[in-house]
């Protein structure tokens, strides 16, 4: 995960020069596509898999998958060298449309809004997001590809170590994640929500936050940025259950689940979700 850490430092340290890192009222803030990237990669003579783009589906009518994330979640997604949302979802979703035979085309936006989009500004979301009831009112939710649970980030010398030291805290969590969820039920708590979690992190080092709830794989990667300062504890120590990541669809859109369903399956089993799993997930 070394890559992650140079390159998250680098951006962290330039966006706090830039404009600071405040917390509730950024999380305010109207969401915006920061980038947008054109897939080049995606090969233009597929043959056999080329069957599956022109599926019912109205969300690939045009030939062009339109994916929502949030880059602020590595290993999942962040920002890579050249500015583009680069991570083992982008991975995934470039890889799925290639199988499918469409381009795909990535919108980096607020975590928060991914959902609400869906439908208009986006086709589908991939962002590390969790199954939830809540998001199924709105979504569906392919087949899950990934388990994760919550972390809680703590500095190094605190004694917080079980499900009681959490209640009456400030707790620093990203705006509309699980995180905030979980952490807006413990007894007492005071929750700061941030549109970066990297943020809440920052508050957590300034003393702002005495802890910050986030998904295992982000917060081993934020806590490996200071490790004399913070560390990850595992949140089942705490009671945190395991979540299930999924990408985001239409409500109802059968062709397009089976497509997508089909594409990770078949990515699952030649190789190659494995080989993304080595080199985004569990590389160093
Ligand atoms: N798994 C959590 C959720 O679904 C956090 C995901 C945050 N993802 C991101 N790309 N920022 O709420």
């Amino acid at each position: 995960m070394k890559k992650y850490l140079a390159l998250f430092m680098a951006t962290v340290m330039s966006a706090c020069l830039l404009a600071g890192c405040g917390a509730k009222e950024e999380a305010a803030a109207p969401a915006a596509p920061e980038a947008a990237t054109v897939d080049e990669t995606a090969s233009e003579d597929q043959t056999a898999d080329t069957a599956e783009a022109a599926t019912g589906s109205e969300a690939l009518a045009d030939g062009v998958l339109t994916v929502g994330t949030n880059a602020e979640f590595p290993p999942f997604e962040f920002v890579g060298d050249d500015g583009n949302p680069d991570g083992f979802d982008m991975a995934l979703i470039k890889a799925v449309g290639e199988k499918m035979g469409v381009e795909v085309q990535i919108e980096n936006m607020e975590f928060s809004s991914l959902v609400s989009s869906i439908g208009n500004k986006i086709d589908v979301a991939i962002a590390g997001m969790t199954v939830t009831d809540e998001r199924k009112e709105v979504v569906d939710f392919s087949d899950s590809y990934y388990d994760a649970v919550q972390y809680v980030i703590v500095p190094a010398d605190s004694a917080i170590a079980k499900a009681e030291d959490l209640n009456g805290k400030t707790i620093g969590v990203q705006l509309g994640t699980t995180g905030d969820f979980i952490a807006q039920d413990i007894e007492g708590s005071t929750v700061s929500s941030y549109n970066k979690a990297v943020d809440a992190v920052n508050d957590l080092l300034n003393g702002r936050v005495d802890l910050v709830i986030v998904d295992k794989n982000p917060a081993q990667v934020f806590a490996g940025m200071y490790p004399d300062d913070v560390v990850a504890l595992d949140g089942a120590q705490f009671g945190f259950e395991v979540e299930n990541y999924a990408i985001a669809m239409p409500k109802g859109d059968a062709e397009l689940a089976d497509a997508i369903n089909k594409a990770v399956k078949e990515l699952k089993e030649d190789g190659t979700f494995d080989k993304l799993v080595a080199e985004y997930i569990e590389g160093n």
